[in-house]
């Protein structure tokens, strides 16, 4: 692949062990701006990993992470979350006892803004950022009582609010019944088109992740297996293999 001059966010070399598993080696990839780009792999391939390295949950034991050309190495989550880097969790970590809007405000005192608004200001901007993901009319209800969807939802408001150049997603669909995937999906979509955020993206259903990314990078025992658009992906032999345990395309595209 083309270097690509402007990248949100470079990751070079990257290896992870956690004593003899060896979680990623040698993974470099680039993420242009602007872009929503898709991070597929089987169970166990190294997606979490991945985000965890780059929100500064773990440590590499080598390799480099550069957000906006800054190396990233030796900062806590909080900093690099206030440098912008936004993310969800693939379990879903709402804070249960809170509000929806609570979740959302703490969100906001963590993130980028964490210094700028007051309360007033900090509560207008909760609700405008639940009604942006329609949860509007939620913001007063403890998370404990909403559903799974919602609760996730709630989670990338969260995300949203601490106000991200780049907004990484664990599996945000997971547990999504068929209907509740395309409103979903718009969100996403509505994230990158009208806020300009770029969106790093794991998902397992893989129709969704060909139909909205536009660049695709497949993770396999830690290494990257293929990188590219979904067409590349779908017809790239050693895809299909890591993933239906045969030779030839993924019959996806
Ligand atoms: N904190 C950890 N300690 C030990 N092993 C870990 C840890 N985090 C991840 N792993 C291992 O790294 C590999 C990749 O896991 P993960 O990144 O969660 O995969 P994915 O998200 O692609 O399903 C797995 O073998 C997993 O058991
Ligand atoms: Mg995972």
């Amino acid at each position: 692949m083309n270097a690509i001059p402007d990248a949100v966010l470079e990751v070079q070399e990257l290896d992870v062990h956690f004593g003899g598993v060896q979680a990623l080696r040698k993974l470099s990839f680039q993420v242009a701006p602007g872009k929503i780009v898709g991070v597929m792999g089987p169970n166990g391939a190294g997606k979490t990993t991945l985000f965890n390295l780059v929100t500064g949950v773990y440590r590499p034991s080598s390799g480099r992470i550069l957000f906006g050309g800054r190396q990233l190495q030796g900062l806590s989550p909080a900093r690099i979350c206030r440098a912008g880097i936004g993310r969800t969790f693939q379990s879903g970590r709402p804070f249960a006892n809170l509000t929806a809007l609570e979740n959302v405000l703490v969100g906001l005192h963590y993130g980028a803004d964490a210094r700028r608004l007051g309360a007033a200001d900090a509560k207008r901007r909760g609700q405008e950022i639940l009604e942006f993901v329609g949860l509007g009319k939620l913001g007063d209800r403890p998370v404990s009582s909403l559903n799974l969807t919602e609760r996730k939802i709630v989670e990338l408001a969260r995300a949203l609010a601490t106000r991200p150049r780049i907004l990484l997603l664990d599996e945000p669909l997971a547990g999504f019944n068929p209907l509740e995937l395309e409103p979903a999906v718009r969100i996403v979509r509505r994230i990158r088109d009208e806020l300009g955020i770029t969106v790093m993206w794991i998902e397992h259903i893989m129709t969704v992740l060909m139909e909205t990314c536009e660049h695709l990078i497949v993770l396999h025992h830690g290494e990257k297996l293929a990188e590219g658009s979904p067409g590349d992906v779908a017809a790239d032999a050693a895809v299909g293999e890591a993933y239906f345990g045969k030779k030839g395309a993924t019959g996806l595209g």
